[in-house]
C-alpha cells in the first residue's frame, strides 16, 4: 500500500480524520517516497490502519463459553408461547424451546426483567423435562418479590423473555439411574422435581421413584393432578402428600423423620439417591435427618434459591482496580462485579446464571481479595481453596484469578 492510499485512508476514515491526517498530509513527497520502500514503515502503518479500523468496527456480541467449550449465545430473547395459572399463587410460562439447546431435567433459567426502570436477574427452574417441545417455567409468587409478582401477574403470551441458561446441577443422568429416587420437597421446590420424576420415568417406565411433598394447603400443591397422573401410569412411581393446614386432611402436619424412614424403606439405604428442593426449614431438616441414617455426600443433592445479597458498599474501594486473569488485565470500575468487568474488556469468562447460583463462574484467586455475594452456591471446602465465582465477586483490591482445574 502507498503511503499516498494509506494517506487517504486516514483522511476518509472517520476515528482518525482529526489526529492522523495532517500529520501524513504534512510528509514531504521525498519521505512518502522512502515510505513506499521501505517494508518497515509500511507494515508499520498498515498495522496502523488495521488498529484505528479496530476502534470504529461494531464487534460482535460477546460470547460466553459453554462449560464443554462450545460458544453459546449469553442471552436469547424467548417468545411466551402460553401462561397457565397453576394454584392461586403460581403460573407456568411455556417458552419456545431454542434449537440446538439440550438441557438437563432439574436445571434453571436466569430471567433478565425491566421492572419500573430497574433490571433485576431472577432463576427459575424449569417444570419441562428435555423431551417436552416446549420450555416450562414455573413461578410461585413471593410477597413483595418484584421479579415473582411481574412474572405471574404481567407476562402475556407473545411477550418476549430475555432468558439465560439452562443452569444448574441438581440434575439426574438419564442413563445412570439409582435403584431408588427419592425426591422430596414442599412448594416451588415441586418443579425441578417434578421435572426429574418425568425424566427418570421417560428413561426407565419402570424407574423406582419416590415424591415426598410437603405444602401448606392442597390448593397450593404444584402439578398436583400431573403428579397423580403420571403416578396412574408408572407403578413405580409412590407420591406422598404432607398438609401443613386443615382443608380435606384430617390431621395436618408437616414432614417428618418418620415420612422419612418410610419414604427410604423402599430400596436399601445406600441405592437411594435424594433431591431436595423446598423451604430451607424443611430442607435442613431433611439433610441432617439423612445425615444421621449415613445418607449423604453425592447421595443427596439440594437446591436452594435465595435472594443474594451484594456486600456493603462501604466495604468496596471507591477507585478502580485491576483484574488480571489469563495474561490480561481489565480495569474494574467501583461496584463492579469481576465478571462485568472482565466481558467489557471483552476477556471471555465461562458464565450462567450471573446470579451466584450454577457455579459456571468459579475460578481460583491467586492474588488479592474480592467480596462475595451471599449466600451463593459454593462450599466451605472450595471457599478454603480459594475459589471465587465471579458474576457476584466485587474485588477489594487488585486481584489476579486463574481457571480451577
Ligand atoms: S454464573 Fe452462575 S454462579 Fe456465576
Amino acid at each position: 500500500m502507498s503511503p499516498a492510499r494509506l494517506s487517504k485512508h486516514f483522511v476518509t476514515h472517520p476515528a482518525s480524520r482529526d489526529v492522523l491526517s495532517p500529520v501524513l498530509e504534512r510528509l514531504p513527497g521525498a519521505a512518502r517516497r522512502a515510505l513506499a520502500r521501505s517494508p518497515w514503515a509500511t507494515g508499520a502503518l498498515r498495522d496502523v490502519a488495521a488498529m484505528v479500523r479496530s476502534w470504529t468496527t461494531p464487534r460482535p456480541p460477546f460470547q460466553l463459553i459453554g462449560r464443554d467449550g462450545a460458544a453459546l449465545p449469553g442471552e436469547r430473547r424467548l417468545k411466551v408461547l402460553e401462561v397457565r395459572r397453576e394454584t392461586p399463587d403460581a403460573v407456568s410460562l411455556f417458552v419456545e424451546r431454542p434449537a440446538g439447546v439440550r438441557e438437563l431435567a432439574g436445571q434453571f433459567l436466569t430471567f433478565t426483567l425491566s421492572i419500573d426502570g430497574a433490571e433485576v436477574r431472577r432463576s427459575y427452574s424449569l417444570s419441562s423435562a428435555p423431551d417436552e417441545p416446549c420450555w416450562r417455567v414455573t413461578v410461585k409468587r413471593v410477597a413483595g418479590g418484584s421479579g415473582s409478582t411481574h412474572l405471574t401477574e404481567r407476562v402475556r403470551a407473545g411477550d418476549t423473555l430475555r432468558t439465560r441458561g439452562p443452569s444448574g446441577d441438581f440434575t439426574l443422568d438419564p442413563d445412570a439411574l439409582p435403584g431408588h429416587l427419592l425426591l422430596i420437597g414442599g412448594g416451588s421446590g415441586v418443579t425441578p422435581l417434578f421435572a426429574l420424576a418425568k425424566a427418570a420415568l421417560t428413561a426407565d417406565a419402570g424407574a423406582r421413584v419416590t415424591m415426598l411433598i410437603g405444602d401448606r394447603r392442597g390448593v397450593d400443591c404444584l402439578f398436583a393432578e400431573e403428579i397423580d397422573e403420571l403416578a396412574r401410569a408408572h407403578d413405580g412411581l409412590r407420591v406422598v402428600r404432607v398438609l401443613e393446614s386443615s382443608g380435606s386432611v384430617e390431621s395436618p402436619r408437616r414432614i417428618d423423620e418418620a415420612d422419612l424412614d418410610d419414604a427410604l424403606a423402599r430400596g436399601t439405604l445406600h441405592e437411594a439417591r435424594v433431591y431436595v428442593c423446598g423451604p430451607e426449614p424443611l430442607m435442613d431438616l431433611v439433610v441432617h435427618a439423612l445425615g444421621r441414617r449415613g445418607v449423604g455426600g453425592a447421595q443427596v443433592k439440594t437446591e436452594r434459591f435465595v435472594t443474594v445479597r451484594a456486600p456493603a458498599a462501604d466495604r468496596l474501594p471507591s477507585t478502580p482496580v485491576t483484574l488480571r486473569v489469563g495474561g490480561r488485565e481489565a480495569p474494574v470500575a467501583p461496584g463492579q462485579t469481576l465478571l462485568e468487568a472482565a466481558t467489557a474488556a471483552e476477556i471471555p469468562l465461562e458464565f450462567s446464571c450471573t446470579m451466584g447460583g450454577c457455579g459456571a463462574c468459579v475460578m481460583r484467586l491467586v492474588d488479592g481479595d474480592v467480596a462475595m455475594a451471599e449466600p451463593n452456591c459454593l462450599d466451605d471446602d472450595e471457599r478454603r481453596r480459594r475459589l471465587v465465582l465471579t458474576c457476584v465477586s466485587r474485588p477489594l483490591t487488585d486481584v489476579t484469578l486463574e481457571p480451577d482445574d
